[in-house]
């Protein structure tokens, strides 16, 4: 069978989640997650973003709930809010997409207690350790930054990066991102105390890279739907 024939069949029902972590609704990181569900569209899936900032939610308390032997909420997240259809939406999806920022160096504090909310439920404490996530599905995750991608390296992000894929894979299944570097951050460049950067480089920049990144992010949200995909695992 070849591969368009795969994607036919296999994605004609199929659902995905972006989730936006940054503030702002239409700036990098949205257009780079919008551009993954248009990749993912274009195979035939249902698709929605998710604006985290628009949510009520607090991180992990701690609790235990999860975890407890015989528990209601064994395995899933015993706190109620914004957050609670959300879980129960995931479980019904075929691929979810993170989408963040970096700030100073992490991702933003909502993406941050929004992933462990997520993730700690079904991570066993027994050894080794195991999901409790009912399905194997594929994640994406698509970074955008300030600094070049020499300085990310320097700064030590793949770090950072790298732990959120092993975790991601752990729980879910195949799992992949991409970063874009050296984003436009403002308006109007010249409104801004902002001398270190400077805006004709951010301008050319824009104009020709982030063009590149947005075909990346479609090809990311085609991929993730795609059944014995390689370049995934
Ligand atoms: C509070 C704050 C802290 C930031 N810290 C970093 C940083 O440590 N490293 C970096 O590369 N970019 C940093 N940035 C830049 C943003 O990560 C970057 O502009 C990003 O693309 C913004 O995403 P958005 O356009 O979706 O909002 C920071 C921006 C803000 C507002």
């Amino acid at each position: 069978m070849t591969k368009s024939e795969y994607r036919t069949i296999e994605v004609s029902l199929m659902r995905i989640i972006a989730f936006n972590g940054s503030p702002r609704k239409k700036w990098k990181t949205a257009t780079l997650l919008g551009k993954a569900l248009e990749g993912a569209a274009s195979q035939g899936a249902k698709t929605e973003l998710i604006h985290l900032y628009d949510l009520n939610f607090k991180g992990c308390i701690s609790c235990f709930a999860c975890k407890t032997k015989g528990g209601k909420s064994y395995g899933k997240c015993a706190v109620k809010d914004d957050l609670t259809p959300v879980f129960r939406k995931i479980e019904k999806s075929d691929a979810i997409i993170l989408g963040s920022t970096i700030y100073f160096g992490n991702v933003p504090g909502e993406i941050r207690s929004f992933m462990g909310r997520l993730l700690f439920p079904y991570l066993t404490y027994i050894d080794p350790p195991q999901s409790l996530f009912p399905n194997r599905i594929k994640t994406g995750f698509i970074y955008t930054m300030n600094t070049t991608e020499e300085q990310m390296k320097e700064r030590g992000y793949l770090q950072l990066f790298n732990h959120h894929e092993m975790i991601l894979k752990m729980i879910f299944g195949a799992s992949e991102y991409i970063c874009s570097f050296d984003t436009y951050q403002f308006k109007d460049y010249s409104k801004v105390v902002s001398d270190r950067f400077g805006p004709e480089k951010k301008t050319k920049r824009r104009k020709e890279i982030f063009p590149i990144d947005c075909e990346k992010a479609f090809e990311m949200g085609q991929d993730l739907l795609l059944v014995g995909s390689n370049s995934f695992i």
